[in-house]
């Protein structure tokens, strides 16, 4: 079993990567944590309340975190994921309460109790909360297991040409997070672009005929028309779950390992994740990214966790 802390700000995709997070019998999630992101810190906080109440998460631990980025003014996604963060369902009141501590002390506290090499960091957000808490207790970069995030690309963006949402809105925190020497894996935008919730796709999650299900379909019809209108894609590229599904299931991807840096002072690339190709990655390279999704296996996980969530 894999004990993982992901660390979110849902938005839709995010929300299928806590569904499929807590319905994978290979994962156990030790906590979630919030940072401003696709909206406010405090719209996100209350939709990640509202989607564990959806698919019955209890019994784990919730802390909100950064209110904004490290040195940027705050850049949400309404566009993309509506005035809530979540818009589509109707979102249920949380029955769970947050802990009252913020979400770097909580990462911090869980990974140091821990065994060494025994935790591995999901971000499917931007990276400030992660960020501040490797500033405050450096010792979690050796402690972690690894580091495998949602963000960046490395041949292509989403919030300017060459630079990824999570990636762009805190530069910076993504400077400090891709050079601590823990093993890091970027699940980017190469790869989650192939992650497509194509009509297939939501006729087998609308199969699965359960109330979690039901909410899945309402969450990918107004995120597929989002990407429709703002994006271009047919079909909308599910992002965050892949970052879990890579946890899970290394097979459910390929990677390559290379030396990955952040752009922080281009005028036209500020926030690109660049990747040197240019030769073999040296022995002491820390870094990979995702190249190729199995696609049917990754779906087959989705659809796996819905079952097994069941009717709630
Ligand atoms: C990333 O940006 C956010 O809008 C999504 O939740 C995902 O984490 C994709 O660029
Ligand atoms: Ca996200």
């Amino acid at each position: 079993v894999k004990k993982i802390i992901l660390d979110c700000d849902p938005g839709h995709d995010d929300a299928i990567a806590m569904l499929l997070a807590h319905g994978n019998p290979e994962i156990e999630l030790l906590a979630v944590t919030t940072v401003v992101g696709n909206q406010t810190l405090e719209k996100v906080t209350r939709n990640a309340l509202a989607v564990a109440r959806v698919i019955n998460l209890t019994g784990v631990p919730f802390a909100a975190g950064a209110t904004r980025p490290l040195v940027r003014q705050v850049e949400i996604a309404d566009e993309i994921h509506g005035d809530s963060g979540l818009d589509g369902p109707v979102l249920p009141e949380a029955a769970i309460t947050l802990e009252p501590v913020h979400a770097i002390d909580l990462i911090i506290d869980l990974i140091m109790s821990h065994p060494p090499k025994t935790i591995t960091l999901v971000p499917t957000g931007g990276l400030t909360n992660i960020a501040m808490a490797v500033r405050k207790e450096p010792r979690i970069a050796e402690r972690v297991k690894e580091v495998v995030l949602m963000g960046g690309g490395y041949h292509v963006g989403n919030w300017s040409a060459v630079a990824e949402f999570n990636i762009k809105i805190d530069p910076e925190a993504a400077h400090i997070v891709f050079n601590e020497k823990w093993p890091l894996t970027m699940v980017g935008l190469d790869l989650t672009h192939q992650a497509l919730a194509t009509p297939e796709v939501a006729a087998r999650i609308a199969a699965v005929g359960t109330q979690p299900a039901k909410f899945v379909g309402e969450l990918l019809e107004f995120f597929g028309l989002s990407y429709k209108d703002r994006q271009g894609f047919d079909s909308p590229p599910v992002h965050d779950p892949c970052a879990v599904a890579y946890v899970i299931d290394p097979n459910v991807m390929t990677v390559r390992k290379v030396p990955i840096d952040i752009e922080l002072t281009g005028m036209l690339t500020l926030g690109m994740t660049v990747a040197d190709f240019r030769a073999p990655p040296p022995p002491n390279c820390h870094t990979q990214v995702a190249v190729k999704l199995d696609h049917q296996r990754f779906w087959d996980l989705i659809v796996d966790a819905l079952e097994r969530i069941g009717e709630v």
